[in-house]
């Protein structure tokens, strides 16, 4: 039977490590022994909650230590699940130099490492106290900081250079326009119905403006879920593996520690996508009367692995994987029936 499973992404001991000791120095206790920093972390969430466009309030010290100890780790690991799923991707590989819009206080640009440990960063965060906290956990970025993306100081050749947010443009608008100047992007937004559909809108306006989508998609139709849905979006889910401390406080905070959601997009002009036409898992298994079905992307149509129990083996496919049908696969309506291979 075929099987193809996700894996599990957990913190690093050297960047918990490193995470206990920025706050206990910062805030002279430790992480594991701090008895506010549960009420930290749910004052955030509600803040998040009441003001979901509002800017990050980094001046507030209960913000920093909900930042540190929660918000950091969770999308650290969001970044690996989706650096994960691009690592493979020429684009990626041919990249030199990430510039972070919105960086906060490293949760990207420290995955990023994890996977090229060449890279070198430029960034542009207004929270001076993310910054400060971001130079304690990354080394060697001191003069890294711009002030605005306009001061971004790039290369000649400008071919590895990729643009990232990481949940960062939910505090804009619309798409800032020095985006187009970037050859590669990289998005990533929290997986709400809000933000999951004004992503797949951006991927929309990138198309138009010239850029092939590389990710997740393995086309460059119209979403599918954008055409025929009028609140579905896209996103990708991943298990992970949370640390002590968060596991200790779990019952005082409003947020079950689950599997992390993220809805993300990466695009670009000169790279081609290589896995066009594939079939990308995008659904649970659904177990139906005498068949089971899972959804799958590969145009703008909705449509479904579909595979009878009675008759053949049902395989596991974790949620984002990409898959490739055997020869003689048939079509019924907007169900695939066949064998499915796994893409190494
Ligand atoms: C939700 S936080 C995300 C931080 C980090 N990227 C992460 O994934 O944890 C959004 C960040 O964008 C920064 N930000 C928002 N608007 C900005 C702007 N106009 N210039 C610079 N930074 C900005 C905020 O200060 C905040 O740190």
């Amino acid at each position: 039977m075929v099987e193809i499973k996700s894996p599990t992404f957990k913190i690093s001991n050297s960047l918990l490590e490193n995470i206990q000791e920025v706050y206990s120095n910062e805030f002279a206790c430790s992480l594991e022994k701090d008895k506010s920093l549960a009420e930290a972390i749910s004052r955030t969430h509600e803040f998040y909650i009441q003001n979901p466009e509002a800017e990050s309030p980094w001046q507030e010290q209960w913000f920093q230590k909900a930042y540190l100890a929660y918000y950091l780790p969770l999308n650290h690991l969001r970044a690996k699940g989706v650096l994960h799923r691009i690592k493979n991707l020429k684009a990626f590989k041919d990249t030199e130099c990430i510039f972070e819009w919105g960086s906060g206080n490293g949760a990207f640009s420290l995955a990023a490492l994890e996977y090229n440990d060449s890279l070198s960063f430029q960034f542009v965060e207004k929270g001076k106290q993310a910054i400060a906290q971001h130079k304690l956990l990354q080394r060697d970025i001191k003069d890294s900081f711009k002030k605005k993306a306009t001061d971004f100081h790039r290369s000649k050749d400008s071919g590895g250079d990729l643009l990232s947010f990481c949940y960062s443009l939910t505090e804009s608008e619309s798409l800032p326009s020095f985006v187009f100047d970037f050859d590669q992007i990289l998005i990533l937004e929290p997986s709400t119905n809000q933000d999951g559909r004004r992503l797949m809108g951006y991927r929309e306006e990138l198309i138009e403006e010239g850029y092939d989508v590389l990710a997740p998609c393995t086309h460059q139709h119209t979403c599918p879920l954008l055409k025929d849905s009028k609140k579905d979006w896209c996103h990708d889910t991943f298990f992970v593996e949370y640390p002590d401390y968060l596991k200790n406080i779990e019952s005082k905070i409003p947020m079950r520690l689950s599997n992390l959601s993220v809805s993300y997009l990466y695009v670009s002009k000169d790279y081609k996508n290589p896995n066009q036409g594939k079939l990308r898992v995008t659904g649970n298994t659904l177990k139906e009367r005498g068949k089971v079905r899972q959804m799958v992307c590969r145009s703008d149509e909705r449509e479904f692995l579909t595979w009878f129990p009675k008759r053949q083996d049902v395989p596991f496919i974790g949620r984002g994987e990409l898959v490739e049908l055997a020869e003689g696969f048939s079509k019924k309506s907007n169900e695939i029936r066949g064998e499915i291979q796994e893409i190494k």
